[in-house]
């Protein structure tokens, strides 16, 4: 069945208590897989669909990012989706944007956000944009229980933390995480592979190779260095390729307490990340 689309804010009160998948749409078999999962919970799923442009530094893709809403709206219908939440820019910002980039600015983040020197040294301001999207889009949706993907580790950290700093604005609101689905040839899903030539897409699995290889290591440092040869023998210009804590993102001496390998690599203009828990020995 095709799910009720949304564009007015005020008719999202019929939906507090839901399951809840934010999206910048592009929709991918990661995003329906998060949505099928969200229905298995019982409640009705609502999926948001916005570009947030507060997220994007000036020289990312905000405006070539793939908008893709008829496709997506049958991704949302085949996966189970109840509703989708499809904002104007006005209905988040109602000041503009520019007001809401100086708003970003000013945000409390949580430590994850701008400790780690990952995505937060690589990306300066895309936290600030994230956690203030998606607290706007948590406190008109007002859902029982928000779907996230592993891939975006870092992401799915802050979010996590940000919800765990505000428990009363958000309402007792459940934060899930789900795994990283993977093309065949291991390469994780995402709304960017779109950018990648066929050519690309033999170099672009050096991110899960390196990831894996490093399963193997028994030292952070030799983990590190495994993953930085295999992206380099894929031609990848490594941005990090890092063992961390799963919990914090900061660096750890030894593999006893549970840890991510975490990359960012690009392939000429296309900036790819994956991460993959690494195992725990004691
Ligand atoms: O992961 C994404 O697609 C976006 O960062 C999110 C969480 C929808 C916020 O715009």
């Amino acid at each position: 069945m095709r799910p009720t689309l949304i564009d007015d804010a005020s008719s999202l009160t019929a939906w507090s208590g839901c399951a809840f998948v934010p999206t910048m749409g592009a929709l991918h078999e990661g995003h329906a897989s998060l949505i099928r999962s969200a229905a298995r919970g019982g409640r009705p799923v609502v999926v948001s669909i916005f570009v947030n442009p507060t997220q994007f530094g000036p020289s990312e893709d905000f405006a070539r990012y793939p908008r893709t809403l008829e496709a997506d709206l049958a991704t949302c219908a085949a996966a189970g989706a109840a509703a989708v939440f499809v904002p104007a820019v006005e209905a988040i910002y109602p000041r503009g944007i520019d007001a809401a980039r100086e708003e970003a600015v000013n945000l409390p983040l949580p430590a994850v956000a701008t400790q780690p020197r990952l995505e937060d040294a690589c990306r300066p301001g895309h936290f600030a944009g994230v956690v203030q999207v998606v607290s706007k889009l948590f406190e008109l949706v007002r859902p029982a229980v928000a779907h996230f993907g592993e891939k975006d580790w870092q992401q799915l950290r802050v979010i996590s933390d940000m919800v765990e700093m505000h428990p009363t604005r958000f309402d007792g609101l459940r934060i899930v995480p789900e795994p990283t689905v993977r093309e065949d040839n291991g390469l994780a899903m995402s709304s960017r592979n779109r950018y990648l030539e066929p050519s690309q897409i033999e170099a672009a699995r050096g991110l899960s190779r390196a990831l894996q290889v490093a399963c193997a290591a028994q030292h952070p440092g030799t983990a590190e260095a495994l993953m930085h040869g295999t992206l380099e023998e894929h031609g990848l210009e490594v941005q990090y390729a890092v063992v961390r804590s799963a919990q914090s993102l900061m660096p750890v001496q030894g593999f006893e307490v549970p840890t991510r390998g975490l990359i960012a690599a690009k392939l000429g203009n296309v900036r790819l990340i994956d991460t993959m828990a690494l195992p725990v020995w004691r």
